[in-house]
Parts: structure tokens; C-alpha cells; sequence
């Protein structure tokens, strides 16, 4: 061989060399990330037990949903309740972020709707009745002649079909619902499902679904307070609405129809300001949600996923964000919470200690031809996904 060829030959050597051990490490770097996963399945898990018996009879199971970071989501299948939902401080310090009770009597005794799934309508629908079709529909009126949450047996006081659902990078519960032909006066039998995912990042994604066989409304929201510190009240939580633009309501807390800017005023959360910093001002609206009540008409709406909030607890670093693909979000700030209902643990719950973001269409929807519409037709599918992301700062 001349000169020249083995040169060649020798660079032609190093270069396979060099490719195999890059192949090689490329190789190795995927199965490290493949054992990293199946380390993280196996940390996963999905732990039913029975969380007691209702008064007629039916039994009720709480699940355990645990992620490959061990935090833990509880959902109990009566009310699709989420009973805690524990998550790391900004030290890594875990903590569970939502109100409720330890056992299953007390959510049917007294339930404020603490984490509970509200359909089949979220918020109110005035004087509890609509039109529908040329048809009026009467439905319970479960608060000073409104209809709220779906009225006396809503969504939230009723045992669900639980499946349990197994992903790649998740736990979650499948829960199935029939809501009959009439039942609190709404028309229609409507099949529901909602799919709780607890992923590895923390997210605790919601998905909702229903059909029905005869035009009816429909507005599904899950009804967690969250309170990021653990404890104490939230009026030092930090919250940011993307929304140039709230519903303002009426003394009976139903829209009056009216799209009203927030700018200048204490609904203005396009920045993100302490829920305390203007909630006691002197405004009507103020006044008449005893604090925040109110729906907010989110930015550029159009179906798709978005962010539509964060919230954040300035102690402990937590952070939550909402992203959804619904059009409005009730900010609620527990004014109702008057230090009577004793919760976990022997937590007495005080005023505003919890509050809620609950995405949904608007309320009263069903009696305002310019709100956007909430009737589901046979033959349609109703499908809306609302994710509570968890992170630190
Ligand atoms: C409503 C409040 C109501 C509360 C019940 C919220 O979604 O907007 O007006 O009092 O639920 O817990």
C-alpha cells in the first residue's frame, strides 16, 4: 500500500470509530432515558380506596393519584370532588393547596361546593328558567329564586362511573355521568364525562365531554378553592385575568347583560395585584359579590387553549396557572366562608381562606341572546379542557 492509501485508510478507521462511539452514547443516553421513565411509571400510581357509603346506599371511593414527582391528587367519585391536591413549595416542601373535609359525610352534609364538578350548569341562571325553542324550562331554584350549579342535586352531589386512567406520563380518573330527561328541570338525557389527568408536571388537566338526545344547555366547571399557602386567607395571593372585560351583575349576582371594561376600576387584574389590594373598595359591584364574584370575558376567545390566569402566593413561591379553552372565568374569592364549616385537619374555614377559578361560558347565558350560546344539539359534541398548572417561583 502506498503512502497516501493507508493515511486514507487509517482516516476512513477513525472516522467509524468515532461514529460508533457517538452511536453508541446516543444509544446509552436513550436507554438512561428510557429507565428514567419506567423509574417514573413505576413511582406512578393510582390507589383506590372506599370513602364511604351515601345515605341511599351507594358506595363512594377516594383514588390516590400520584405522579412520578409523588405529588398527590385525591378525587372522590362522589361530585367528582378533588378532596387535596398537594404540591412543593418554592423548597420543595409539600402542601396540600385546596379546602374540603376528611370524610365523605361532611361533603354531604355541608358542601360549599369545595372541589367539586358543577353542572349542568355552572353559575346562575336568573329566575331559574329559560327559554328554549319556544319552550319555557322551570328549573330548581336553589338560591333566593336563581338557579345555581345545576341546581338542588347538581352535578357536585351525585356518585359518577369511576375508570381508572393509566398514560405514559400520567394518572388520572375517568368518571361517567347520566344525567336523565328532566332531572332539575332540564331537558334532555345528557351522557357526561370527565377525565381528570394528573401529569408528571404537575398539571392537573380536566377534560369535559357530554351528548345529548334533545337540545338542551350545558356549562361544566370544577369548583376547587385554592388557598397556594396552605393557609391563612388569600387576600395577599397574587392573580393576573387575561381580560380586558368583566360581566357586571345585578344584587342577585346575574349578569345584567352589559360588557363593561374593567380599566380604572378593582376588576382590573390585566396585571397581576393582590386579590386584597382593592377587594373592600366602595363599588357597587364589589358590593354586591361581597368581593370578587364576577365572570371575566377572556382575550381573543377562540376555542383553543389558552392562559387565562395565574395565580401566585408570594410566601411559599407557589404558582398557578389556568389555561382553557372556555370563553369566561368566575373569580370568586369566598365571601360566603364566615369561619362556621370546620374542615381538614380541624381547619375552621374563615372568610376568604379559599377562592376559585372556574372557567365556563357565562353565566345566564341561556336567557341572553348576546352571551355566547350554551345549547348542545343531538348529534353535537359538547368538549371543553381547563388545565391547573403547578410551579414554583
Ligand atoms: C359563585 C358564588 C357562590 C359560590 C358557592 C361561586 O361559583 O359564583 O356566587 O356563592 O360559587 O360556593
Amino acid at each position: 500500500m502506498k503512502g497516501t492509501d493507508m493515511k486514507r485508510s487509517y482516516k476512513i478507521f477513525y472516522v467509524l470509530l468515532t461514529g460508533l462511539l457517538i452511536g453508541s452514547l446516543l444509544g446509552c443516553n436513550e436507554n438512561t432515558m428510557a429507565m428514567e421513565k419506567e423509574k417514573g411509571k413505576a413511582q406512578m400510581n393510582n390507589k383506590k380506596e372506599q370513602f364511604g357509603t351515601t345515605p341511599d346506599g351507594k358506595k363512594v371511593d377516594i383514588y390516590a393519584l400520584t405522579n412520578a414527582n409523588g405529588c398527590v391528587v385525591k378525587i372522590t367519585n362522589y361530585g367528582g370532588i378533588v378532596v387535596s391536591l398537594t404540591v412543593p413549595d418554592k423548597n420543595g416542601k409539600m402542601g396540600d393547596v385546596v379546602l374540603g373535609y376528611d370524610n365523605l359525610d361532611d361533603y354531604i352534609k355541608n358542601n360549599p361546593y369545595f372541589g367539586a364538578l358543577i353542572g349542568r350548569y355552572g353559575n346562575r341562571i336568573g329566575k331559574a328558567k329559560f327559554e328554549l325553542n319556544g319552550q319555557t324550562y322551570a328549573l330548581a331554584a336553589n338560591n333566593d329564586g336563581n338557579h345555581l350549579h345545576g341546581g338542588i342535586v347538581g352535578f357536585d352531589k351525585v356518585v359518577w362511573d369511576a375508570k381508572e386512567i393509566q398514560q405514559d406520563d400520567a394518572v388520572g380518573l375517568e368518571l361517567n355521568y347520566l344525567s336523565k330527561d328532566g332531572e332539575e328541570g332540564y331537558p334532555g338525557n345528557l351522557k357526561v364525562t370527565v377525565k381528570y389527568i394528573w401529569t408528571n408536571n404537575n398539571q392537573l388537566k380536566i377534560e369535559y365531554s357530554a351528548t345529548t338526545d334533545k337540545d338542551t344547555v350545558v356549562n361544566l366547571t370544577h369548583h376547587s378553592y385554592f388557598n397556594l399557602a396552605g393557609k391563612g386567607d388569600i387576600l395577599k395571593h397574587e392573580l393576573m385575568i387575561n381580560a380586558d372585560i368583566f360581566t357586571p351583575v345585578d344584587e342577585g349576582l346575574i349578569p345584567t347583560g352589559e360588557l363593561r371594561s374593567v380599566k380604572e376600576t378593582p376588576m382590573d387584574f390585566t396585571k397581576s395585584t393582590a386579590v386584597g389590594a382593592r377587594i373592600d373598595q366602595d363599588t357597587e359591584q364589589l358590593k354586591f359579590g361581597l368581593g370578587y364574584d364576577h365572570n371575566w370575558v377572556i382575550n381573543n376567545y377562540d376555542g383553543t387553549m389558552k392562559m387565562v390566569a395565574c395565580l401566585s402566593e408570594p410566601t411559599t413561591g407557589r404558582v398557578m396557572e389556568v389555561h382553557t379553552t372556555e370563553p369566561g372565568l368566575q373569580f370568586y374569592s369566598g365571601n360566603f366562608l364566615d369561619g362556621t364549616i370546620t374542615g381538614k385537619g380541624g381547619t375552621v374555614y374563615k372568610h376568604r381562606t379559599g377562592l376559585c377559578l372556574e372557567s365556563q361560558h357565562f353565566p345566564d347565558s341561556p336567557n341572553k341572546p348576546d352571551f355566547l350560546s350554551t345549547t348542545l344539539k343531538p348529534g353535537d359534541k359538547y368538549s371543553t379542557t381547563t388545565i391547573y398548572k403547578f410551579k414554583t417561583k
